[in-house]
């Protein structure tokens, strides 16, 4: 009963075929349709702002072909116009970038009128026309794509654009939500000191991440979050940082964690014991050792040194009963704590002269 729709795949599922690597979504543009004739179809409305489809069955992204113009400032504000009489075409050229711009047609027959393929050759970032002035979050898109595929760089007339648009402080009216996700993907993927390098170049640091300007331009291996940690930033950026991006908080707890407690388990047989105790304490490893193998992991990634008997000792530490020892019966409060830190660091010194 969907043979009726014409319908193109589009975005990014196109340009990763293309390109080869893997696709996770699917997202699909109908032409000449109407709202009325996708639900009587059987699509469920999602969009709010323009109109877009879950298909049925596939539960697929479908979009009616549109045409945009900004009026307001920043993200939204769009004047969306989805008439059945809008063609491929012309909905291709609202996009992004050229190599996010190209077509397939369910036959398998490639619409490319603005030289997406050729750019995908190329391994070039370029923007599709003037319209990707109209929305800030492409700076830090384009930037993205730079930090996941690998050898492609941005054309210089749109990082021209890019520039212009960072000037006028278009990037302001960004939610912190989507500038953290663009960030996050640029973390997992494989060169994040290419984002960093492009938002750099035009200025797109200010306002969101200028606690980047200053940071180590090498990450190694790692999910997002040891790559956050490879930032290596000072605790007071860190905290800036996270609130202002408002990103999860095990970012964080990760990246303040090796701030704080990096130099003592790398030097933790040289350190003084008591500093040792506080930081397995404050690293709760008498609970968990959850965030002590995450800091040493990150650790041995950047400062490439082996931290592995640390875990041993502290696994150790973890399973002690030193609160049922003789000594500790009949104490309470202030009394109880006192002594069972002292316990706590015999059993270390003992540990450490072994
Ligand atoms: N798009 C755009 N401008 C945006 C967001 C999206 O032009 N700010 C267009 C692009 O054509 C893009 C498509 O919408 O390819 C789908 O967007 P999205 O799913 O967000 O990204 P993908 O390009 O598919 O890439 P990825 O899924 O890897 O994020």
């Amino acid at each position: 009963m969907f043979e009726t729709l014409n319908c193109y795949l589009v975005g990014g599922a196109v340009r990763d075929e293309l390109l080869g690597r893997p696709v996770h979504d699917r997202d699909w543009v109908v032409v000449g349709s109407t709202v009325e004739e996708m639900l009587r179809l059987g699509f469920v409305q999602v969009g709010k702002d323009f109109p877009v489809f879950l298909h049925p069955i596939t539960h697929e992204e479908y979009a009616l072909a549109r045409t945009e113009r900004k009026q307001g400032v920043g993200h939204t504000g769009f004047v969306v116009d989805a008439h059945p009489s809008v063609t491929l075409r012309q909905d291709l050229k609202r996009r992004d970038l050229t190599v996010n711009a190209i077509a397939k047609s369910v036959d398998g027959i490639l619409f490319d009128p603005y030289g997406g393929q050729q750019d995908l050759q190329a391994k070039c970032l370029r923007h599709v026309s003037a319209a990707f002035g109209e929305d800030p979050l492409r700076v830090f898109r384009v930037a993205r794509f730079a930090a996941q595929l690998v050898g492609f760089r941005v054309a210089q007339s749109t990082l021209n654009i890019m520039s212009a648009m960072t000037e006028a402080g278009e990037l302001e009216s960004l939610s912190a939500q989507r500038v953290w996700v663009e960030f996050e993907k640029a973390l997992a993927a494989p060169n994040p000191q290419e984002f960093i390098a492009i938002l750099k170049r035009c200025g797109g640091l200010e306002p969101w991440l200028v606690e980047l300007n200053d940071v180590p331009a090498k990450f190694s291996s790692g999910s997002s979050v040891d790559r956050f940690v490879q930032l290596q930033m000072p605790l007071q950026n860190i905290e800036t940082l996270c609130n202002r991006l408002k990103c999860p908080g095990r970012f964080q707890q990760a990246a303040t964690d090796y701030s704080a407690y990096a130099e003592t388990v790398t030097r933790w047989r040289e350190v003084d014991p008591q500093q040792l105790l506080d930081t397995l304490l404050a690293l709760r490893v008498n609970h968990a050792s959850a965030r002590l193998e995450a800091l040493a992991r990150v650790v041995s990634s950047i400062r490439d040194v082996d931290v592995a008997e640390v875990l041993i000792l502290a696994k150790e530490f973890g399973g002690l009963a030193l609160a049922s020892e003789p000594g500790m019966k009949g104490l309470q409060g202030k009394a109880f704590g006192q002594a069972l830190r002292a316990l706590q660091l015999q059993w270390l010194t003992t540990y450490l002269s072994r």
